[in-house]
């Protein structure tokens, strides 16, 4: 059986360097032998990393909530659908089967033609391919992936193209001229949005990351790419493909032009903990705590505390209308 890295090697061997768009492909998405879809579970305790999926049943019941208030808002049409785009090992689907509720995921599942309600999605667009741009002594090019000695390298390739020109300019302007920069450049995000918006016939797209917006990127002067292992975070991408995860911050300010160009109407970007602790206040909590025993609501306390000030504090809520 051939691996992910076998894969890729021979995909260099054949045409030279790739893209690492091309390269984070094959690495996450390969059919077989891709990250997320090998039958090794990535998600918990024994695998790499949490999403805030994995606190069940706090965070499923708050979600809930939100579906519920979005309903309300929408004037509680009729067939009220709920579609999880990027939906993973699918916790969420217990909570939201109230609704008309449909998983997408690549390879499975699938969203209905034209619907009214909600397209959710949970730690999504850190996860898609991107491709990296190193700028070094004033010029701009495209890195590459390649092979040497059975490890993968970074090899300088093509210039930026011209589309990506304006968003590189951009970014550059907010560094010191001569800082060696490396930036992502988010070559997936607007096709995957366009995808989600695409069936949504009146609505809200709500979507959970962690990334930045524009002026925040300086925190970034060497790119946000980064691996996870064993719950471990691991600087360097290209080690192991197929065998840990590769993530990229998500640039929400870029994510905010793509929904404009696509016709959505965004709402401020706001924490989890501010977007969770919205969903909860209504009733102070108490359907999202609500336990049989006291060792069952100490656990929901504790996840409720790991939601708002753990990642509630990282990742950060968007929620575009239509
Ligand atoms: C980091 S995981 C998050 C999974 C889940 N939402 C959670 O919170 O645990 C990212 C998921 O997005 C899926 N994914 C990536 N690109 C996608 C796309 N274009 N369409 C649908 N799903 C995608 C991956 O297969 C993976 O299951």
């Amino acid at each position: 059986m051939r691996s992910a890295a076998e894969l890729l090697a021979s995909e260099i061997r054949g045409q030279g360097p790739i893209p690492f768009s091309q390269f984070m492909e094959t690495a996450l998405y390969h059919p077989e032998h891709g990250y997320y879809r090998s039958p090794r579970d990535p998600f918990g305790v024994a695998g790499d990393f949490y999403t805030a999926s994995q606190l069940q049943p706090v965070f499923g019941r708050l979600i809930a909530a939100v579906m519920r208030h979005r309903c309300a808002q929408l004037g509680d049409p009729h067939h009220f659908t709920v579609v999880e785009w990027g939906a993973g090992r699918g916790e969420l689907a217990e909570h939201l089967n109230a609704f008309h509720h449909h998983s997408v995921d690549i390879g499975r599942g699938g969203a209905p033609d034209r619907f009214e309600g909600v397209v959710f999605s949970n730690e999504l667009f850190d996860a898609l391919p991107v491709d990296v741009v190193r700028v070094r002594h004033g010029a701009a090019s495209l890195m590459h992936v390649g092979c040497r000695d059975d490890a993968f390298v970074w090899i300088d390739g093509p210039a930026v193209p011209d589309e990506w020109r304006p968003y590189v300019e951009r970014a550059r302007a907010l560094f010191p001229s001569g800082e060696d920069l490396w930036l992502e450049l988010p070559v997936r995000l607007r096709d995957t949005l366009a995808a989600m918006a695409a069936p949504l016939a009146r609505g809200f797209i709500i979507a959970i990351d962690y990334g930045y917006t524009a002026p925040e990127l300086v925190r970034f002067p060497r790119g946000t790419l980064m691996s996870y292992r064993r719950h471990r975070a691991v600087e360097d991408v290209l080690r192991h493909p197929g065998e840990q995860d590769i993530t990229a911050h998500v640039p929400f300010t870029h994510l905010e032009a793509c929904a404009a160009s696509l016709g959505l109407v965004s709402s401020p970007l706001v924490t989890l903990a501010r977007f969770l602790m919205d969903a909860g206040e209504p009733d102070q909590f108490a359907s999202a705590l609500a336990a049989p025993d006291e060792r069952q609501a100490l656990r929901l306390r504790l996840q409720l505390k790991s939601l708002l000030f753990g990642m509630g504090a990282t990742y950060r809520c968007i929620t575009f209308r239509r």
